[in-house]
């Protein structure tokens, strides 16, 4: 007797958990992905046949008490990249109620302000959208001792990843899920001595405004996730140069091009590393 067969949404979610295991177990699948939900508008000359695997399936995480600016920096210039070439957004939650940016901790906000907008993720780290980037913010959500959701999601993402990009603190959030290891990245200089420790085995680069090192890119703090962001779109999408030269006009940012651009490396006294 054949068991009654199971639902279209069963089998999704059996073949994610194979596939997610087989890229744990293999490396030579990490790379293996569902098929592109956007292949249809790459037959319309919207994709690049000169530049194929543009990554077009952006994950945030949104944990509470996230900086805002570290999501948002890289979003307003992918959003514009989004204008000219397919991408699709995924703002990633605990659940899909609101996250707050008002810390955990009262102490870390003791003035008792109402000072912290709330976003509405578009998926849970359970359901585990297909995306091929993961950008993880930092914020006081780095300091909160409660992180476990996070720290498992990017452990289980980090496989099937074309990049993994953290912005500021994010660095210390995914360096306690391990996916750090062995990589060289950097982090926040104002924030270097909290968030260096959550990842011993990381080669942890100083001065740096951001580090690439394979699928992972880092930035420095805050503003420079909007730096990082800028060299990504100049090196990943067709045509980067001249995207990076219109967007940044039409916002007004003055792009730092130089990774080892850093002056607050000196400012905080952090001295020269990897
Ligand atoms: C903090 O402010 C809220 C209103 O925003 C108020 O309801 C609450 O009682 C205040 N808490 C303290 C400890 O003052
Ligand atoms: C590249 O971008 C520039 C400036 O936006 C535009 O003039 C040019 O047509 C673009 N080239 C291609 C191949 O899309």
């Amino acid at each position: 007797m054949m068991p009654a067969a199971p639902s279209v949404g069963l089998l999704a979610k059996g073949l994610t958990v194979l596939l997610a295991s087989l890229s744990l177990a293999n490396p030579v699948v990490a790379g293996a992905l569902p098929p592109r939900s956007d292949s249809k508008s790459c037959g319309n000359g919207m994709c690049n046949a000169a530049m194929p695997n543009p990554p077009r399936r952006i994950g945030f995480m949104l944990p509470r008490a996230f900086d805002i600016i570290d999501v948002f920096g890289p979003l307003e210039v992918l959003q514009a990249v989004s204008r000219k070439t397919h991408l699709e957004m995924f703002m990633l939650g605990r659940t899909l109620d609101p996250v707050t940016t008002e810390p955990v901790s009262a102490s870390m906000n003791q003035f008792n302000s109402s000072f912290y907008p709330t976003f509405n993720p578009t998926h849970t780290y359970a359901d585990n959208p297909p995306i091929d980037v993961l950008v993880v913010p930092g914020g006081a959500a780095a300091r909160s001792p409660d992180l476990g959701p996070e720290i498992e999601y990017i452990k289980k993402v980090f496989p099937s990843l074309q990049y993994l990009i953290t912005i500021c603190t994010g660095a210390g959030i995914a360096a306690q899920s391990g996916v750090l290891d062995g990589h060289r990245a950097t982090t926040n200089k104002a924030a270097w001595n909290t968030m260096t420790p959550m990842g011993p085995k990381v080669k942890w680069v100083s001065p740096a405004r951001w580090v690439e090192d394979g699928k992972v890119w880092s930035s420095s703090g805050v503003t420079a996730g909007i730096d990082l962001a800028f060299e990504f779109v100049r090196q990943k999408y067709e045509n980067g140069s001249a995207l990076v030269e219109s967007i940044s006009g039409s916002i007004e940012h003055t792009v730092i091009t130089d990774w080892r651009d850093d002056p607050w490396s000196a400012k905080f006294g952090i001295p020269p590393s990897n």
